[in-house]
This record gives C-alpha cells, sequence and structure tokens, in this order.
C-alpha cells in the first residue's frame, strides 16, 4: 500500500509576513482543525496554498523546506489566481451558492478559467508526490474538478472526496452555467463524501438529472468504474477538548476571565466572520431577549469571538461593518456602568482560550442560517466536563442531525431564539445534564478518528469491488 495525501486549498498552518520574518499560525477553520492530528505520520503528506502571497523565491524555498518538516507542501497561487479562484469562484460564486444565497452568487466567466487552471495546478502538484498505488483525499468545493483531472493521470489511484459545505438541492445547484463539469469533476473519485444524507440525496439528484446516471443505494457506475456516495458526518477530537477542560492551563484562564465576565451567567458564540453563521440575526435574538425579559439584565454576558475571515470580499467588508454596528448598538442601549452584555472580539484565540471559553459557558448560542456541519457546537460538548450547560442550535447545521438533545432553532426565528435563550437560563441542572450526557455519547462516539477510519474504510471497499469486478 502506499502513501497517504490529502489535499485541501488551505493547509492546516497559515503564515504570515511579519516584521521580524514569517510567523506560522494553526488556520482556523473545522477542516483544518479536524484533520490536524493525521496527516503528520509516515510519509504522508498535506498539499494546499499556505494563505499568503509569495513573490520572493528565497521566501518560497524557505516556505517550502519548513512546511516539509511538518510533512506538508505549498501551492503557491499568483496575486490574480487569489483574487479570481479563491475569492472569486470559490467564495463568490460556490460558497454562497451552496449555502443557499443565490442572490449573494455571482457567475463569472473570468472566475471560472481561473478555477479551472488552479485546479490544474493542484494537479500538477499532487502528480510531483503521487503514483498508483497511493490514496489520495481531496478535500472541499475549492478542488471539485481535481478528481477527475487525477484520475485521468493516474486511473489506478484511490481517490476519495469530501465536500465540508453543505451540497444544495438541484433547484439551486442548477443556476450554475458550469454545473455538468463540476459534476463530471467530482465524479472522477471512487468515494464521494458529505456530511448528511440530505447532501447525498440532492449530490445524486444533480448527477442524476445532469450527468444521467441513476445510483442503486449510492453506487454510480461511471464509465464502468464505481463511484460510491455516502454521508461521513465529521466529528472532532473528543479527547483533546475533554483534556484541555481539565487541564491546569484551562483552569487558570477561567480564573483570569471572571474579572470581567463577575458574576455573570455566560452565552458564548465563536464563529469565522461569515453570512452563513447568522450572527446579526443572533445579536437581534440577544437583544429581543433583552427587550423581553429585563430582569435578566446585568445578569447574562454574550461572549462572541468572530475570527477575521475572507476579509478581502466585499459581503465580507459589509458584514464586520453591520456586525461592528449591531454590537455597539445593543451595548449603548442595554448596557450598565458595571456591565457590558456583549463582549465582542475581532480575532482569533488560541486553543487554550477557546476550551477556557467553552467550560466557563452556560450556553453555547450555534445559530447559522446554513452550516455544512459546525464543529464549534460539538467542541462545546466535549468540554463539558461538569456536563451543565445548554446548546442552542440551529437546524439547518450538519451537526442538528445528529444532536436532537440541544435546543434546536430556526435561526430565522429571533423570538424562538430569544425564547431559548431564556428556557436554556432556567433549565433545571438535572435536565442540562441529562441532556448533556446524550450530546457526550453521540460526540465522544463519532470523533475525528472514527470519521477518517470510516471513510478510509469505505474507499478500501470500493477499490476492493473495483478489482473483483475487473
Ligand atoms: N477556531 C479557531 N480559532 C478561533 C476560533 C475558532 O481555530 O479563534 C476553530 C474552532 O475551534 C473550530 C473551527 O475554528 O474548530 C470552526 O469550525 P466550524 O466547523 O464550526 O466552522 P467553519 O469555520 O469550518 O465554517
Ligand atoms: C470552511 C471550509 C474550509 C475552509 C474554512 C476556512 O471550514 O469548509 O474549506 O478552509 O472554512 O475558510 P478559508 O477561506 O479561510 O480557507
Amino acid at each position: 500500500m502506499g502513501k497517504t495525501i490529502i489535499i485541501s486549498n488551505r493547509l492546516p498552518v497559515s503564515i504570515q509576513k511579519k516584521e521580524d520574518g514569517l510567523s506560522y499560525t494553526p488556520s482556523a477553520g473545522g477542516l483544518a482543525t479536524g484533520l490536524g492530528s493525521i496527516y503528520k505520520s509516515g510519509d504522508n503528506v498535506w498539499l494546499g496554498w499556505p494563505g499568503l502571497y509569495v513573490t520572493n523565491e528565497n521566501e518560497k524555498e524557505e516556505i517550502t523546506s519548513n512546511l516539509k518538516n511538518e510533512n506538508m507542501a505549498p501551492v503557491f497561487l499568483t496575486k490574480e489566481e487569489i483574487e479570481k479562484f479563491y475569492e472569486g469562484f470559490s467564495n463568490t460564486t460556490l460558497w454562497p451558492l451552496f449555502h443557499y444565497f443565490p442572490s449573494y452568487t455571482s457567475f463569472d466567466e473570468g472566475y471560472w478559467e481561473t478555477y479551472k487552471f488552479v485546479n490544474q495546478i493542484f494537479c500538477e502538484e499532487t502528480l510531483k508526490y503521487a503514483h498508483n498505488d497511493d490514496i489520495i483525499w481531496i478535500h472541499d468545493y475549492q478542488l471539485l474538478l481535481l478528481p477527475n483531472m487525477i484520475r485521468e493521470k493516474l486511473p489506478n489511484a484511490s481517490i476519495g472526496f469530501f465536500q465540508h459545505i453543505p451540497f444544495p438541492s438541484f433547484e439551486i445547484f442548477r443556476n450554475l452555467p458550469w454545473r455538468k463539469e463540476l459534476l463530471e469533476g467530482m465524479l472522477g473519485s471512487d468515494l464521494i463524501g458529505f456530511h448528511t444524507y440530505d447532501d447525498v440525496r440532492h449530490f445524486l439528484s444533480s448527477v442524476n438529472r445532469l450527468v444521467g446516471l441513476d445510483n442503486k443505494m449510492g453506487e454510480l457506475r461511471v464509465e464502468e468504474r464505481i463511484c460510491m456516495v455516502d454521508s461521513f458526518p465529521m466529528g472532532i477530537d473528543y479527547s483533546k477538548f475533554d483534556m484541555a477542560a481539565r487541564s491546569e492551563n484551562t483552569i487558570k484562564e477561567i480564573a483570569s476571565y471572571g474579572e470581567f465576565l463577575g458574576n455573570t451567567k455566560t452565552i458564548v458564540s465563536i464563529d469565522r466572520l461569515d453570512y452563513s453563521k447568522g450572527i446579526p440575526d443572533r445579536l437581534l435574538a440577544f437583544d429581543l431577549f433583552l427587550e423581553n425579559y429585563p430582569d435578566y439584565k446585568g445578569q447574562v454576558t454574550l461572549l462572541m469571538i468572530v475570527v477575521p475571515s475572507r476579509d478581502q470580499v466585499d459581503l465580507y467588508k459589509q458584514l464586520k461593518v453591520e456586525i461592528d454596528e449591531l454590537v455597539g448598538r445593543i451595548n449603548g442601549k442595554h448596557g450598565k456602568i458595571d456591565w457590558t452584555p456583549i463582549r465582542y472580539f475581532y480575532r482569533s484565540f488560541p486553543f487554550t482560550s477557546l476550551s477556557a471559553m467553552y467550560r466557563l459557558s452556560d450556553i453555547a448560542l450555534v445559530t447559522p442560517l446554513r452550516d455544512g456541519m459546525n464543529l464549534v457546537c460539538k467542541e462545546f460538548i466535549a468540554s463539558k466536563i461538569d456536563q451543565t450547560g445548554v446548546l442552542i442550535l440551529s437546524e439547518m447545521a450538519g451537526a442538528a442531525k445528529e444532536l436532537s438533545d440541544a435546543l434546536i432553532i430556526n435561526p430565522n426565528n429571533l423570538p424562538e431564539m430569544a425564547d431559548a435563550i431564556y428556557k436554556a437560563l432556567i433549565m433545571p441542572e438535572e435536565e442540562q445534564i441529562r441532556r448533556m450526557d446524550e450530546l457526550q455519547s453521540v460526540v465522544k462516539r463519532y470523533d475525528i478518528h472514527n470519521w477518517v477510519q470510516l471513510f478510509m474504510r469505505s474507499l478500501d471497499v470500493v477499490k476492493e469491488k473495483q478489482y473483483e469486478m475487473s
């Protein structure tokens, strides 16, 4: 058996230029954190974009050699490629459309041409490492064309593809002028995975209508080759979060937060800055909660972390302004000298701080308008070591399919969200523990290791079937 090659647009580290040289930080985002513990063994390698624009050849060499020590290899992109492939087709075409925001979607021929071109660059980079007996695991919507590009060069390789964002219904997907090419790109895989069964259904329906292929229990025949489509709900590294929550460092950090949170109940909210996350509606729901339940003024704090993301894309810039204004307005309206309703941070935090925030919070408010999975809610669950605490979760997150013991809400229904906050605050401790116990057993059982094993085993099964047929 050969090695495993993981390919994603973003590497699990982001590199930034600082005055004193290059700095390497772990990337935010479920994909990076989720697979972080997997790729480092043997001569496995993770290929991807290092997250910055580099022109200087010496700098490129420095990055390449530093990453090599960590089993990673960079795919460098030019300024134009970053604009048209990453900010453009990936995040102004596919991201909004796949998250059910057709009116935010731009259809630009130039973006599409660059998307094809950059997928080809990823293919060439992969071929420097890959052989026919390797396992190649491609991740996410930025690389939909890559499976078939690699298949054409390495017909016998095991190629798995996992999409971390939703696959929309056919009525949404059909809007794309390049819909058939994208599906054909994905169908170069032996195994295609999504987080939920709904995504699988939507994908198979689009394949049926646009490519004309029927499936039997998720199995497709693509030119005599089997291609399997299935759901694999992604988990987290449960024991990492559980252990961190018990650690001395986390306990120290919690003590230091006590100073500014006082004795108030804490609601935690953590996301990348993204319109799919429903942040403005969440703020409006908190505002409504304070209006409807004024006794809680001074008693509850919303601890809101917004991690900068895709800040060169217009819609993200506008959203930042909208959130800043809303936070200012709500704090101005309800705040008191000794109480700030929303503690708002626009930056990322190190792991220990996140662990402390999860552990100390009484409620997690996770209300995306649409989310492939959402790992933050699973991280909150794993960090609640005394089993108290309540998760309020949007039905539009993939995670809601597994986490039925959360308080499930519709993120467009502000009164329902405001009432859910109240319900969570008055929930008796026995009920909190009963629900958390159920939630923890689900998140613990289906952790990241189980996810990787299931995906890899299914890829093996497809290859065996193909072998028996040949
Ligand atoms: N996260 C992080 N730094 C932060 C805040 C969050 O690395 O300051 C991580 C968080 O722990 C989680 C991920 O970012 O693992 C977000 O994943 P999720 O699936 O919730 O959303 P995505 O960003 O992938 O859409
Ligand atoms: C989501 C996507 C990932 C992406 C991450 C961060 O988790 O599924 O593919 O890497 O967001 O977004 P960014 O654009 O910064 O890579």
